[in-house]
């Protein structure tokens, strides 16, 4: 089969080759003996496998290997206890090994896809709806009736999270740096969406009447002193991740004097040993699909062969919605 290995570090120009591999066993390293074969038609990309071709993802398999973390696919073969059978067409989370023509994935982590997602929607929907409801819901207590300000709201992570909250019941506030990613938010549900450049906190705390209940922040870097700003009594400010570059500190007395929380959400390390958890997540993500919420947002799509055009659009801040790779022809 063909596929893409990460064959060094040195960033996405050189670490990337495009290789011949044999199919692989239906085990998966989580379910080792187990696992959903999967024929993969897109593959989803995502910031780690940026931070993977150059060494600096937290999860360093030995190289090379095949990076890739989900898929929108058609089940091969699956355990006699897998929730789907051979031939449904389904979105699954391998972890490692997606951007190849097979790859195996949990069974806990494999979804049935319904006939209004297409394939590359499925590649968009575990990784970032399921880390969207992760951080909204299990970790950030999300209400219905809450206003949730969502920042990068044009990504991957940021439209997810905008339809995950509007199914929850809260209301949303996006902030966008371009007008073509305003676009992009508001298509994905956002209420408002604020530019962010200088005074979006105070254009936030105006929209949501004093305060927000809640910051999802993917970005970090030197906005997070204006979103503990924005936040209304009992808020929580989630942390998702750092696109902005760097770590943002906290002084604490910050937190005590207007009574709020900096809540630590990684989906990943959270989730992977713990099937019941990843089958709830899903069912609930499984019902905003059926209600018509959560319709994964496509962006730029190359072919499997381009990956390294892939994640140079992430790393240029141009990505709108999910990044994918057609590793079949659509
Ligand atoms: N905690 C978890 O469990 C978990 C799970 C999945 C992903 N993540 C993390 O979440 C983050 C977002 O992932 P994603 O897939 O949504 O990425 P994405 O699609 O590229 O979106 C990231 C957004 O960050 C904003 N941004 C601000 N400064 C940036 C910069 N210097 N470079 C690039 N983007 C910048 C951009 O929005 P504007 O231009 O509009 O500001 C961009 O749309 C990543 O750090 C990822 O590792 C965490």
């Amino acid at each position: 089969m063909k596929a893409i290995q990460i064959v060094n570090e040195d960033g996405p120009d050189s670490a990337l080759a495009l290789v011949e591999l044999p199919e692989p066993e239906p085990s998966h390293m989580l379910t080792p003996g187990s696992g959903v074969l999967v024929e993969v038609h897109v593959a989803g990309v995502s910031f780690p496998e940026l931070l993977q071709s150059r060494g600096q993802y937290q999860m360093k398999p030995p190289l090379p290997y095949v990076p890739g973390s989900e898929v929108g696919g058609v089940v091969i073969s699956a355990p006699a206890e897998a929730s789907v059978k051979p031939g449904d067409r389904v979105a699954a989370f391998c972890a490692l090994g997606g951007w190849a023509e097979t790859t195996v994935a949990p069974e806990y982590f494999t979804f049935a896809l319904p006939d209004e997602l297409d394939f590359a929607q499925g590649a968009a929907l575990v990784l970032n709806y399921h880390t969207a409801y992760f951080c909204l819901k299990t970790r950030g207590r999300l209400a219905a009736g809450e206003t949730v300000l969502v920042h990068g709201a044009a990504g991957g992570v940021g439209t997810a999270s905008l339809q995950v909250a509007k199914g929850l019941g809260a209301r949303t506030i996006a902030t966008v740096s371009t007008e073509e990613k305003r676009k992009v938010a508001e298509d994905a549900g956002a209420d408002k969406v604020v530019m962010i450049r200088d005074g979006w906190k105070d254009q936030v705390i105006e929209l949501s009447g004093g305060g927000v209940d809640m910051v999802l922040d993917p970005v970090g870097g030197d906005r997070f002193l204006d979103s503990l700003r924005s936040l209304a009594e009992d808020g929580r400010l989630v942390v998702v991740g750092f696109t902005g570059g760097s770590i943002p500190e906290v002084k604490v007395n910050r937190l005590l004097l207007k009574n709020t929380e900096v809540i630590g959400a990684g989906w990943g390390a959270y989730v992977m040993g713990k099937p019941d958890l990843n089958r709830q997540i899903g069912a609930a993500i499984g019902e905003m699909m059926e209600a018509g919420i959560v319709r994964p947002v496509i962006g730029q799509r190359f072919p499997l062969q381009e990956a390294a055009q892939a994640l140079h659009t992430l790393d240029q801040r141009l990505a709108v919605g999910k990044v994918v790779l057609d590793v079949r022809s659509p």
